[in-house]
């Protein structure tokens, strides 16, 4: 990294002495794009005895920093003992071993999550997250680990027992920022219900208990998180019916191509020797 750097700064001088002494200048910028970010981050190398070790640099060094919303059962909570547990965490334990850094859990909000990998506060957003193509345009992803499927939790005895009859529906509950909420809460015509129809909660849990409660009629959620919260409350169903199917992936700052690679070999690495699946076994039993 520090030798690529040394290298475009004196390309970078080079141009701007060509741009100095030649005549006619097209545009008097020349010299200021040389990448000389002071501000840049720690330098931080892989372990892994790879060939060309690739240099990636973190928020820390030493450390790999994931930010997530760790209310969403089965890919990250918290534990009773004030730690995180949870698929995505887990792999992330496991992706940070093979680039040799410590994993640090960020938990906040699920909307902060993504701004914090987008703004460099974090190395990598790990929450479940579908790959959008919104989200495309202000963040990176790595390759897919995971489906997930948009899902509609009602009480037992609900006369809502179709995605159609959803459109009946007084009111729908969603985690915010959560692409449930930005279906639902999308205009009919585009297949949602309109933002009249949608809540807007901190947390999936939440949305659960405003349901259990009363307060609205249906909640739209991941079907795993789905899947725990209806176990863990009484009186609740899940649809039979799928609202949307996803992609989940790892969110990563835009540009940050040596990490997300690094992150995509590693993963696929534990693809390959089956830890990544071992890890999925733990918290979801096959049907
Ligand atoms: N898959 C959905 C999305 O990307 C919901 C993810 C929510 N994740 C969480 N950890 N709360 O919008």
């Amino acid at each position: 990294m520090k030798k690529m750097l040394t290298l475009l700064l004196a390309l970078a001088m080079v141009l701007s002495l060509a741009a100095c002494g030649g005549g006619d200048k097209p545009a008097d910028n020349a010299g200021d794009s040389a990448p000389a970010d002071t501000s840049a981050p720690a330098d931080t190398g892989s372990e892994d005895a790879g060939t060309e070790a690739p240099a990636f640099t973190t928020v820390e060094a030493g450390k790999l920093h994931m930010s997530t919303n760790a209310a969403f059962p089965p890919y990250e909570m918290t534990t009773d003992a004030g730690g995180f547990e949870g698929i995505d965490v887990e792999v992330a334990q496991a992706i940070a071993e093979k680039l040799g850094l410590e994993l640090v859990v960020d938990d906040m909000g699920f909307d902060a999550a993504l701004t914090a990998v987008q703004t460099g506060q974090s190395d990598i957003a790990m929450a479940g997250i579908t790959v959008t193509e919104d989200r495309q345009q202000v963040m990176d992803f790595s390759d897919s680990y995971a489906t997930g499927i948009q899902v509609v939790i009602v009480k037992e005895d609900s006369p809502i027992a179709t995605l159609d009859d959803l459109s009946n529906a007084q009111m729908i509950g969603c985690q915010k920022a959560t692409t449930g909420y930005i279906y639902c809460s999308d205009t009919p015509e585009n297949g949602g219900y309109g933002e009249d129809h949608v809540t807007a909660y901190e947390t999936g849990a939440l949305a659960v208990m405003a349901l259990v409660n009363g307060q609205v009629d249906a909640v739209v959620i991941d079907n795993e998180p789905a899947k725990s919260f209806v176990a863990s409350n009484d009186g609740l169903k899940i649809l039979d019916t799928e609202f949307a199917v996803e992609d989940y992936a790892i969110g990563l700052a835009k540009g940050n191509t040596a990490l997300l690679e690094a992150v995509n070999t590693a993963m696929a690495e534990l693809k390959a020797d089956g830890t990544f699946q071992d890890i999925v076994d733990k918290y979801i039993t096959a049907e």
